[in-house]
C-alpha cells in the first residue's frame, strides 16, 4: 500500500471520534477547552460527567454552544459561536458527552 492510502485508511479506522475532535479544533473550541483539564472553560470529560444520564443535555448544550452562556461552571462566560451550525453543534456536543 502506498503511504497516502495507509493514512486514509488510518483516518477511516479512527472514525467519528477523530473527525469530531478535528471539528472542535477547526471551530476554535480547543482555544478554551481541553478534553482532560480545565482551561478557560471546563474540561470536556468534566462536562460529560456532569450531564451523565441527563437526556435533555444534548439539546441544551448544543444551544449553549451556539449562543454562549455563563454561570454553570463559574463566572467566566462562553461567548456565542456563530461559526458553528446547528448540525455541527450537535456533533460537537455528542463528542464532548462521550469523553471519559
Ligand atoms: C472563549 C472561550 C471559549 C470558547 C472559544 C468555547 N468555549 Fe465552551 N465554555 C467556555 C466557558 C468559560 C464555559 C463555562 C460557561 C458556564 O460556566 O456556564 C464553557 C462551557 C462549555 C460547555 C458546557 C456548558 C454547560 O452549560 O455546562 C460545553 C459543552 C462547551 N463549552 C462546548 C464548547 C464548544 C463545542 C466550543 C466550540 C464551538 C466551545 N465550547 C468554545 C469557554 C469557551
Amino acid at each position: 500500500m502506498k503511504p497516502v492510502f495507509a493514512l486514509i485508511a488510518a483516518a477511516l479506522v479512527a472514525g467519528p471520534a477523530f473527525a469530531s475532535q478535528e471539528l472542535a479544533q477547526k471551530k476554535n473550541c480547543m482555544a478554551c477547552h481541553a478534553v482532560d483539564k480545565k482551561l478557560v472553560g471546563p474540561a470536556y470529560k468534566d462536562v460529560a460527567a456532569k450531564y451523565k444520564g441527563d437526556k435533555g443535555a444534548e439539546a441544551k448544550l448544543a444551544e449553549k454552544v451556539m449562543k454562549g452562556g455563563v454561570g454553570t461552571w463559574g463566572q467566566v462566560p462562553m461567548p456565542a459561536n456563530p461559526q458553528v451550525s446547528k448540525e455541527e453543534a450537535a456533533t460537537l456536543v455528542k463528542w464532548v458527552l462521550s469523553q471519559k
